[in-house]
């Protein structure tokens, strides 16, 4: 089975995919680790970002392994690394290449052969399983995820203010729900559900309710 959570950034997604995918005993992808991984590799090989074939060149290189709670780059442990500001920011230009969003899709699919999965991204509904059994979309308030992202950067040490999140948070907003290849929109077939108000336990049993209800 394949249950994919799509959503806009903050929205509490992989927290509440990863307690899902644990609860179900599926695997779990945290797909925009694989976009972060890319931008990484590419920062530390010197590569211009905005050099979309030496970014297809990094992405073709490297090997990305998903280990539950870890992401490997090459079989280094880059999970803290990856989730910097700086790498967040950084994200949009592997994530608006085409070419590299082809092959980090046709991974995310190698992955999910065969076993039961719950993936989280912003194209895992439209794009790369457009036939998953369980589809949800996954949102909250613009002020409630900014909020979230804030309390989380600051928890890992980040010198952040409010208005510097949310402003960050528009412009990754409008580049992931605009760009060419693989923006982020509500599949038709998806259900959407709001986190505002709602404990991470909450999100957990509705979504396990939803998948519950298509099994
Ligand atoms: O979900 P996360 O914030 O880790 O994703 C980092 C970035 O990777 C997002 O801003 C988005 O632009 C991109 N992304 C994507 N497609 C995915 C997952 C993430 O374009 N499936």
């Amino acid at each position: 089975m394949v249950v994919t959570i799509d959503g806009p950034a903050g929205a509490g997604k992989s927290s509440a995919a990863r307690e899902l995918a644990r609860r179900l005993g599926f695997r779990f992808l945290d797909t925009g680790s694989m976009y972060r991984a890319v931008t990484l590799a590419a920062l530390e090989r010197g590569v211009d970002l905005t050099d979309t074939a030496a970014l297809e060149g990094v992405a073709e290189e490297v090997e990305i392994s998903l280990d539950d709670d870890r992401v490997l780059l090459d079989g280094r442990d880059v999970t803290k690394a990856i989730r910097t500001l700086e790498i967040t920011t950084a994200t949009r230009y592997a994530a608006d290449c085409p070419r590299v969003r082809a092959q980090l899709v046709d991974h995310q699919r190698r992955l999910a052969d065969g076993v039961d999965v719950v993936t989280e991204g912003r194209d895992q509904s439209t794009v790369v399983f457009p036939d998953a059994e369980c589809k949800i979309f996954l949102t909250a308030s613009e002020e409630v995820r900014a909020e979230r992202r804030f309390i989380d950067l600051v928890q890992r040490g980040e010198h952040v203010t409010r208005t510097d999140v949310l402003e960050k948070q528009r412009v990754r907003d409008q580049g992931d729900s605009t760009r060419a290849v693989g923006k982020l929109y509500k599949a038709e077939d998806a259900i959407e559900v709001s986190t505002d108000g709602l404990s991470r336990e909450e999100v957990v049993d509705r979504l396990l309710e939803i998948v519950e209800e298509r099994r």
